[in-house]
Order: structure tokens, then sequence, then C-alpha cells
């Protein structure tokens, strides 16, 4: 049995609301194994954002715990991994406008203090196919070519999970599938996990375990 990179323990959160109290989510138990591809399907709305928010440390839950492999030491809370714990794709990609795709990558690995990082920042730039798109900025690349740096952005610390929220959400079909094709890819080539956010039944029946969030809880789908 492979170990356990990523483990969510009666997860509960609400929001406060202008109609008031608003429960998202209400028990939220999920293990994810090294290596291993989950999605999560759901309808709009249904706290699927909230919920990855919650297991890469962005948020806190109102109660339960989640708990992150972090290299070869013990499970810790996300809080306090240092942006090492998991690597994050947003169907925005969120790139720092600022800074071009290479900058982009390694600004990851100094802010969870990495030290050197820009030679690893151009291989993993490589690995998702831009190598001779290094020195572009955000506004200069495609939306496709920007998932990919945002894919090499979510590797660069090695985290033993990468969460993807609906990481095909802006791109075209094709583009959208080239893209989904090279996340599967490089996840199962470096042992990373996966837990895929997405709308699309033809990208989860591509994962290896796949739930559906309704009414605050996850079911096997
Ligand atoms: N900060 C917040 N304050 C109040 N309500 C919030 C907040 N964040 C999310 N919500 C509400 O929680 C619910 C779940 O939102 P969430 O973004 O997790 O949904 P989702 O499943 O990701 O939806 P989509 O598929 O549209 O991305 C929504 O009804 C949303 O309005
Ligand atoms: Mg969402």
């Amino acid at each position: 049995m492979s170990e356990i990179v990523l483990q969510a323990k009666g997860l509960k959160k609400s929001f406060k609301s202008p109609t008031g109290l608003l429960t998202v989510l209400r028990s939220i138990d999920l293990e994810v194994y090294a290596g291993e591809s989950v999605s999560i399907r759901g309808s709009s709305g249904s706290g699927k954002t909230t919920l990855l928010q919650l297991l890469g440390g962005l948020d806190v839950p109102d109660s339960g715990e989640v708990k992150l492999k972090l290299s070869s030491r013990t499970m810790l809370s996300p809080h306090r991994c240092l942006g090492q714990g998991v690597g994050f794709v947003f169907q925005n990609y969120q790139l720092m406008p600022e800074l071009n795709a290479w900058e982009n990558v390694a600004l990851a690995a100094q802010i969870a203090g990495q030290g050197e990082s820009e030679k690893e920042a151009q291989a993993l730039l490589a690995l998702v196919g831009l190598s001779h798109r290094i020195h572009h900025m955000p506004t200069q690349l495609s939306g496709g070519e920007c998932q990919r740096v945002a894919i090499a952005r979510a590797l660069i610390n090695q985290p033993a999970v990468i969460l993807a929220d609906e990481p095909t959400g802006n791109l075209d079909e094709v583009t959208g599938k080239d893209v989904m094709n090279l996340l599967l890819e490089v996840v199962a080539q470096r042992n990373t996990a996966l837990v895929l956010v997405t709308h699309s039944k033809e990208f989860a029946e591509r994962t290896q375990r796949r739930f559906f969030l309704s009414s605050g809880v996850l079911t096997p789908a």
C-alpha cells in the first residue's frame, strides 16, 4: 500500500453571507496516496474551490484538519509547509504579470526558501514544452502557454501533491486537452499525486479515483 500524502479529516466550512451563514462543506474526509490522481466534480457553487483552498492551506476550516507530506518528513499542517506541501494550478493561471515565464517559476522556489532555482526552473519549462518562451511575459503568452508555466511552477518545489482547480476552464477544447495530457503525464512521471477539480466528465474519467461534491459531502462517483 503506498503512503498517504494528503489527509483531510472532518472538514467543515461556512461563510457569512448577506442572507446568513452559508454552510459549504459539512464533513469532508479525504486521503490521497503518493502518485495517485483523484478528481472532484460537482455543480457550480458546490464548494470545490473552497475545498481545494482548505487542502492547500489557502484558507482554514471551521473544524477538522488537513495534513500534508513534506519531503521525507512526517505529515504537517499546510501552514507549516512554507509553500512546499502542495503545488497549485488555477483556472486563471495566477502568474505574476511583471515577471517573465522563467522568473515566475523560479519565484515559487525562492518563496519556499529553496535557494538557487534558475536551472531547475529552466528545466521544468523545457519539460512543459516552453524552452522557446522562457523570457516571455505572461501578456506575451497564450492561455495554454500560461497554464504550462503554471504547471512548471507547481512542480518546482517537488510537492507530493498538486491541486488543480479547473486547469482547463479558460482554454479551448484542443488546448485544454493538450494541457490535461501534459498535467497527467508530468504527475505520473514524477510520482506526484494530483487532486483535479473539473467540470469535465471526460477528464475526470482519466483519473484513478473520482468523487462528486454535493450538499457539502464527497461521495465516490
Ligand atoms: N469568501 C466567501 N464568502 C461568502 N461566500 C463564499 C465565499 N467563498 C465562497 N463562497 C460561497 O461558497 C459556495 C462555494 O463556492 P466555491 O467557489 O467553492 O464553489 P465551486 O464549486 O468552486 O464553484 P465553481 O464550479 O463555479 O467554481 C458558493 O455558493 C460561494 O458563493
Ligand atoms: Mg470553483
